[in-house]
């Protein structure tokens, strides 16, 4: 405002800077965004660098850090440059603007003249038309507001504007995307097709955006949890329920898997399939995916282990397997654990017959000894056994890859001797 009184030539260029936009923020929050851009700024290929130093520079002004926040602001010009890889461009306006105004500031008018010219003069700069401002300008105050959480609707506009000025920044387009979606988020608002047929374009003209990515992504559970809010539209669909719970597993947790499966069952406990759908989310849950979660309690695994012995019964011609999955159950079992070893025994004494079967029942006894009972020689020989049989399968597929990776000479020959499968 005092250098809009003394040259009218500034009221303009003065629009385009931090100075201008009506930034205020409170001491404490000043002090919290120093710690967001000090993160900010060691973020690896972070494209919005310059316009982090630009507005850090301005936040250090405003703490009453002048000469910090020349520094911020000479480092600023030299990312933006380093960015496009050019020396002068319209993307150093907006911090021509705060460089002006910080000499203007410090009593240096001489210096803060100089900048002033540098955006009326440059060739490289046009001067926009009257009613519009540079793309850059958009961008970097869209992306300031948006730093500063501040009117989400304004972000979205500027962000949509500077992206169809200048389409092949793909940073802006994408931006102009994640701020409509927390702008929709913000309002409560359901998103529509349209957004997130953008979004879906988007993470495919930006796939390194991880952040665009994580909303895409959690916007599908939001769609997964939906899908499964009519509980008693669920039954009676055996693939459909399938995959909804392949669907909860992965996008949102193995444990409300379960709390949805049990739902169901509860709503239909007639139906035979959806046992089976239940005890295998426990499975995944307990066996599979130990791993990602923490330990199950014993009171899950209580659940699981009548809910698999009454799938021996339920399905009289899947015994084999049910069997081995009951078994991989128990091991997991605090009080019960040597039921595992006797169901494999019993299993291993009465061989099956057909070639495949034997393959499951020796690859799964294989697993068992190795992360159960911690005998990986044993391990090993049944693998082995898994591999001699030419039959094609997942079970010797996998068998082969363990053994692969062991460097014995003896198991290295014994696979160079392997019998090839016929069919
Ligand atoms: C506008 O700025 C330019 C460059 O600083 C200067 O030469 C010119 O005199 C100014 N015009 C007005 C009307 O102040
Ligand atoms: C973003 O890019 C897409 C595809 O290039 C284009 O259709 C869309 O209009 C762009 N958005 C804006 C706001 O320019
Ligand atoms: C759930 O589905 C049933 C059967 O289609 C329907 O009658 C019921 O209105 C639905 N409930 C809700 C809350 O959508
Ligand atoms: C597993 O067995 C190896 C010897 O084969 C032993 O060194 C190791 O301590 C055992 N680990 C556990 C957890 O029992």
């Amino acid at each position: 405002r005092q250098i809009a009184n003394k040259n009218s030539n500034k009221t303009v260029f003065l629009n385009k800077c931090h100075f201008t936009w009506d930034l205020d923020c409170s001491k404490p929050k000043l002090l919290r965004l120093t710690h967001k851009m000090e993160d900010f700024s060691t973020e690896k290929g972070n494209r919005w660098l310059g316009h982090n130093y630009n507005l850090w520079g301005f936040i250090q002004y405003k703490l009453g850090l002048k000469e910090e926040a020349k520094g911020s602001f000479q480092k600023a010009a030299k990312t933006l440059n380093k960015l496009r890889n050019a020396d002068e461009g319209a993307w150093l306006v907006v911090n021509y603007g705060n460089l002006a105004w910080l000499h203007h500031d410090l009593g240096e008018l001489e210096e803060s003249q100089a900048y002033l010219s540098k955006v009326h003069l440059h060739p490289e700069i046009p001067s926009p038309s009257q009613d519009k401002l540079h793309p850059e300008i958009y961008a970097e105050k869209a992306w300031t507001l948006m730093f500063l959480k501040k009117d989400m609707n304004l972000v979205v506009d500027y962000f949509e504007k500077a992206a169809s000025m200048q389409p092949d920044m793909v940073e802006w387009n994408t931006s102009y995307v994640i701020a409509s979606f927390n702008a929709h988020k913000n309002n409560n608002m359901r998103l529509d097709t349209d957004l997130l047929e953008k979004m879906r374009q988007a993470k495919e003209r930006d796939p390194e955006n991880l952040y665009l990515a994580a909303l895409y992504l959690e916007q599908h559970a939001a769609e997964v949890r939906e899908l499964a809010g009519n509980v008693s539209t669920l039954c009676c669909s055996n693939s459909g329920m399938w995959t909804l719970l392949n669907l909860y597993r992965k996008y949102i947790s193995a444990d409300e898997a379960i709390v949805l499966a049990e739902k169901v069952l509860k709503e239909h406990p007639d139906v035979r399939f959806l046992k089976r759908l239940v005890a295998f989310c426990y499975r995944w849950r307990i066996v599979y995916k130990s791993r990602n979660y923490p330990d199950p309690e014993q009171s899950m695994v209580d659940r699981a282990i009548p809910l698999h012995e009454e799938l021996l019964k339920l399905y009289p011609d899947d015994t084999l397997e049910n069997e081995i999955d009951l078994a991989t159950i128990y091991a997991k079992s605090h009080h019960s654990k040597d039921k595992a070893e006797q169901i494999y025994q019993k299993l291993l004494t009465n061989e099956p017959a057909v070639p495949k079967d034997k393959q499951m029942l020796y690859n799964r006894y294989a697993t068992h000894l190795y992360f159960n009972l911690n005998d990986s020689h044993r391990s090993i020989e049944y693998h082995m056994k898994v591999a001699a049989i030419p039959e094609k399968s997942s079970f010797r597929k996998n068998s082969i890859r363990v053994l692969k990776k062991n460097k014995d000479r003896g198991i290295e020959e014994f696979l160079r001797n392997l019998q090839e499968p016929t069919q």
